[in-house]
């Protein structure tokens, strides 16, 4: 039965040598079609070695690789081979990295308003660490664990008091995310109380944000991620055998280059932990989506038309809002500005101020505002980088009924997988208990 969240694989298997990278989306565009997304298996190594080069090896460091950034298995699964965790949030999620083979047993399930049903299923897959975000949580966890006859482990997520900096807008603030930090302070028996006899907390878990800009901002969080988690775990007594410090590490988003520096982390990290009191003898864990999976991605797409309006010009792809951006297409985050990549026999051209639009019946399809580029014809290819992470899974996929893209991983050319998620509806019969978990 395809699901919303099913891949399902597209054949072409040949071996691709290209001297450039235009080449080499002109090749994947004659065998795939347009518009595509091309995945690096070399980019994603090097993301996960640099991460890991910056984690402290005294403090048993692990790197869970966020699947919300990019669940498709091709993808998760190189981060897979090059040591990372899993870091999941939802049935479907659970499916794409078994089918990316990933161990479940050194996984972390998270996420607000967890179902019981979820809950069981996770269980049955293998999976024993949680990140509990409410008594709620906590109490549905015990009960799952009770009725699958299996002990489990919790880690605490924390919505600290206050946010070392400014503009971390996940903690600190209002939101759903976690316990109160003052509510752990308060009414700590209460909350550990729920736990019963076969769920243990042996951890916190704090996530500060995402995009966090710079090291010393990330310093700053982990600083006090590490003083929250001795505080409350020594006040609710339990051993602080894992803790969680979130990432935040950042990365472009479908615009040029690498982002800040983040070099700096590896002494101070070292120095953290080196210094910490409880929290030195666990085991430090790091969650990571988009620092590990956007640099290895690029969306490919076909200039199908441009087109004056007014005073503006439009350039009208054969992408949009349903694949990249989708939500600051609904205007929920700023929108966010891109760069379009043109063919070498284009660089030289004048340039063109234009609104990068898509296909969907609707103002709201534009992915870039006033982008100048050189002038590009109908027919051409353009490229937008730093694109494998948050990319169609994070968009309107379904809406206008618009095939969803072709998701190709490669090594230096060579096509290692190719896939595209299912779209379309399902028959749904009244009355059918459906299982929460997506069937592939
Ligand atoms: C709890 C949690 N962990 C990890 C991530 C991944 O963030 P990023 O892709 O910026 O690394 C997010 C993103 O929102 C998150 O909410």
């Amino acid at each position: 039965m395809p699901s919303a969240l099913s891949y399902e694989k597209v054949s072409s298997q040949n071996s691709v040598k290209s001297d450039s990278r235009f080449g080499l989306y002109s090749d994947m565009a004659s065998r795939f079609g347009t518009p595509f997304y091309l995945y690096d298996a070399e980019m994603l190594k090097r993301q996960a070695n640099t991460l890991r080069s910056l984690l402290p090896a005294d403090a048993k460091s692990r790197i869970l690789y966020s699947f919300k950034s990019n669940p498709n298995p091709i993808v998760a699964g190189q981060l897979k081979n090059y040591g990372c965790r899993a870091d999941l949030t939802s049935p479907g999620e659970i499916e794409a990295a078994r089918e990316a083979g990933f161990d479940f047993g050194s996984a972390l399930y998270g996420g607000p308003g967890k179902s019981e049903e979820e809950l069981v299923f996770a269980i049955s897959e293998g999976i024993r660490y949680f990140s509990i975000e409410s008594i709620h949580d906590l109490s549905a966890l015990r009960e799952a664990s009770v009725k699958s006859g299996q002990p489990v482990k919790a880690l605490l997520r924390i919505n600290p008091e206050e946010a070392p900096k400014a503009k971390l807008a996940m903690s600190g603030v209002a939101s759903q995310f976690g316990f109160e930090e003052i509510d752990l302070h308060e009414s700590g028996d209460e909350i550990m109380s729920k736990a019963g006899d076969s769920v243990s907390v042996v951890g916190i878990h704090i996530y500060w944000g995402t995009q966090i800009g710079e090291a010393e901002a990330l310093m700053a969080c982990f600083e006090k991620t590490v003083q929250i988690a001795e505080e409350i775990s020594e006040k609710l007594g339990f051993p602080l055998e894992v803790l969680n410090l979130g990432g935040g590490f950042p990365w472009p988003y479908a615009t040029k280059g690498e982002g800040s520096d983040l070099s700096s982390l590896k002494d101070g990290l070292a120095r953290l932990q080196a210094g910490a009191g409880s929290a030195k003898s666990a085991e430090w864990w790091f969650e990571s989506g988009r620092f590990l999976s956007a640099s290895s991605g690029t969306l490919v797409a076909r200039v199908m038309e441009v087109k004056k309006s007014k005073d503006r010009e439009f350039l009208i792809l054969d992408t949009g809002i349903h694949h990249l951006g989708g939500m600051s297409g609904l205007g929920r985050i700023p929108r966010f500005s891109i760069d379009l990549e043109v063919p070498p026999s284009r660089r030289s051209n004048e340039e063109m101020q234009v609104e990068v639009v898509g296909q969907l019946c609707t103002p709201l399809d534009c992915i870039g505002r006033r982008i100048k580029l050189p002038k590009v014809e109908p027919g051409d290819l353009v490229a937008v980088p730093n694109t494998g992470a948050y990319g169609p899974t994070a968009s309107v996929l379904g809406f206008l009924s618009r095939p969803t893209p072709v998701e190709i991983l490669h090594r230096g050319g060579d096509v290692i997988s190719s896939n595209r998620l299912r779209g379309g509806h399902e028959m749904f019969q009244p009355n059918h208990h459906h299982p929460p978990h997506a069937t592939r």
